[in-house]
């Protein structure tokens, strides 16, 4: 298999490249930390990678995505999986009073994905074949007020890849938007964590099989369906009251 991971050094995204390394897979890593991307192809040859190449990119420079695509696919030759996991958790608050805050914030959690979307859409339809699989967030399924910028931004590429699903399924190309819930991450360092936490490594065997069995939206772990069920049921004249 050959696997394309974009913001590869990300916590879930590792879990997830060792879980393909342990299946002898070929990787290609995009990402911006160059110290833990070389850790990463470490890691990942001694588990058993067929290969693994790499480039360092901070994804928020749109005009090197294509450069970066074209990288990839002369290292893999082509793509049977190309999955975005790069992300960041904004300070709602400070993104509330400052327009360049959240335009930064909704460039690295919706536009540079929705810009690589656009250049990895048109290789696998050329292609015939191969899944898109993006780590959105539960937080895209209702604006709530503790992070309704981030939660924008996801909204925005689930939009996206409900529509991208429709426009590749007739060139034999699958599209995955798959849904964490609250994981224990870098990212989710200085929260606190309860019962509904899970770990990226729960997440990334949900994220592998989901892929096989090309499902289509995909909550991680499952019981976050039922509570962003219940969560975007709730009437809005009471749900506007709500801090949570
Ligand atoms: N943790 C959660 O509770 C949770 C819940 C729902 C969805 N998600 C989503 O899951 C995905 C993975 O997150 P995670 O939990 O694994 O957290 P993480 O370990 O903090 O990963 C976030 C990754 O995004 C990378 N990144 C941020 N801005 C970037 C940029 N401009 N260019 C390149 N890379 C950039 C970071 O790179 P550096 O290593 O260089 O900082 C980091 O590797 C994200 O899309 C996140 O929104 C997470």
């Amino acid at each position: 298999m050959k696997i394309l991971i974009i913001g590869a050094t990300s916590a879930i995204a590792r879990a997830t490249a060792r879980l393909y390394a342990d299946r002898e897979a070929e990787l290609f890593l995009i990402g911006r930390n160059e110290a833990g991307l070389n850790e990463l192809v470490q890691d990942l040859t001694v588990r058993g990678a067929g290969s693994v190449g790499h480039l360092v990119l901070d994804l928020t420079h749109q005009k090197k995505h294509a450069g970066a695509i074209e990288q990839a696919i002369k290292f893999l030759e082509s793509i049977d999986v190309a999955l975005i996991c790069h992300g960041s958790l904004p300070d709602q608050d400070a993104c509330e009073i400052d327009y360049k805050t959240a335009e930064q914030q909704i460039a690295v959690n919706g536009l540079s994905v929705i810009s690589l979307l656009i250049l990895l859409a048109q290789k696998l339809k050329a292609q015939q074949h191969g899944t898109l699989a993006v780590i959105t967030s539960v937080a895209g399924d209702r604006g709530r007020q503790p992070n309704f910028v981030y939660g924008a931004a996801k909204s925005m590429v689930s939009t996206y890849l409900q529509g991208l699903r429709g426009k590749l399924h007739p060139h034999n190309v699958h599209v995955i938007d798959i849904r964490p819930g609250l994981v224990d991450s870098p990212m989710t360092a200085h929260l606190e964590k309860g019962l509904l936490w899970s770990t990226p490594e729960i997440v990334a065997k949900k994220i592998v099989t989901s892929i096989e069995r090309k499902r289509h939206t995909v909550y991680t772990p499952g019981y976050w369906r039922i509570i962003m069920a219940t969560v975007c049921s709730i009437p809005e004249f009471v749900f506007k009251r709500l801090k949570f």
